[in-house]
């Protein structure tokens, strides 16, 4: 049993974020089955929300909804679904037509309920201009932050997702000065050097990985994604469970300290969910955990 390759690649040059609901009808299980045949962790990955557990009557370790954090400041949403699937390739038409044969394969056990469509900007940058994912761990240690281990057959390997759909407000954005942008991200656009001297509200100092205790890496697999004339970050990262991700994101959210992220100055997430990543075995998603 292995993790899904996508955590350990770099992102596509397209991608394709499907998040659904339990229909009123249709065996779950039997549906599941159909379409873990289909989902291999490379063109496509598959996660389970907290509700497909539920309905299924199976405990499965450390799957939880995404948070409500009332304290947050400002407010996170928590917009949890079924199921989501993160369609990769290399061009955007192929997806489409993909999720609509997916679409059609889990109904009506299963509804799509949003569709985010998504891509590589430049050299792995967001929309606006800073290099995404420099920090990720890689090899031996991105394994060891993204999947779970020595928790036996069909849970070793899998992975823990978070996904977030962020809002940039460009036109804030481009209303701070070159040096504003750059404290709110504590690191310079051009040469992405850190900024040691960015003030404790700048993105990586609010979320710097072995700043937590335990310590809080994660793989991010974020993806720029434009709707008409909106466009943000898809967020997401992986882990061996949700902790990390929730350690980073309460103190973005002022918990620890009072300290708000700086990057709230231009952006704010619109969703948010948790979803279980099976294991892969043989080319496909591996469900054991739900027998
Ligand atoms: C619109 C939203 C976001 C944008 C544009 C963004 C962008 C960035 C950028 C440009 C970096 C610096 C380069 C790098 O190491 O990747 C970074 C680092 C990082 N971000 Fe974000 N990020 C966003 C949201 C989040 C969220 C919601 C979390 C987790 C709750 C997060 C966790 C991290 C982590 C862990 C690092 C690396 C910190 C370190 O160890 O140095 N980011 N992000």
């Amino acid at each position: 049993m292995t993790a899904p390759v996508a955590i350990f690649e770099p992102i596509p040059d397209h991608g394709r974020h499907l998040f659904f609901e339990l229909g009123t009808a249709g065996d779950l299980r039997a549906t599941l089955k159909r379409l873990a045949a289909e989902c291999d962790g490379q063109s496509v990955v598959l996660g389970l929300g907290e509700p497909v557990a539920q309905t299924l009557n199976i405990s499965i370790p450390g799957l939880r909804p995404f948070p409500q954090l009332p304290q947050a400041k400002p407010p996170i949403p928590a917009t949890q679904h079924a199921l989501w699937l993160w369609l990769r390739g290399d061009e955007p038409g192929t997806l489409l037509l993909r999720g609509h044969a997916l679409e059609a394969l889990v109904s009506p056990a299963l509804v799509l309920k949003q569709a985010i469509v998504s891509f590589r900007h430049q050299d792995y940058r967001d929309l606006t201009g800073y290099e995404d994912g420099t920090e990720n761990p890689e090899g031996a240690a991105a394994a060891e932050a993204a999947s779970a281990m020595g928790q036996g057959p069909g849970l070793d390997g899998s992975s823990y997702a978070a996904v977030q759909q962020w809002l940039h407000d460009f036109g804030r954005f481009d209303a701070m000065t070159p040096p504003e942008q750059n404290d709110c991200f504590g690191r310079d656009r051009v040469s992405n050097e850190e900024l040691d001297a960015a003030p404790a509200s700048a993105h990586v100092k609010r979320t710097a990985q072995e700043d937590f205790e335990p310590e809080a890496f994660v793989v991010r697999r974020s993806m720029p994604w434009v709707a008409g004339a909106d466009a943000g970050l898809m967020f997401l990262a992986f882990g061996k469970s949700f902790d990390a991700f929730e350690a980073q994101l309460r103190r973005m959210t002022g918990h620890d300290d009072g300290v708000t992220d700086a990057l709230f100055r231009f952006t704010r997430p619109l969703t948010g969910g948790y979803y279980w990543c099976p294991p892969i075995e043989g080319g496909m998603v591996d469900l054991t955990a739900l027998a």
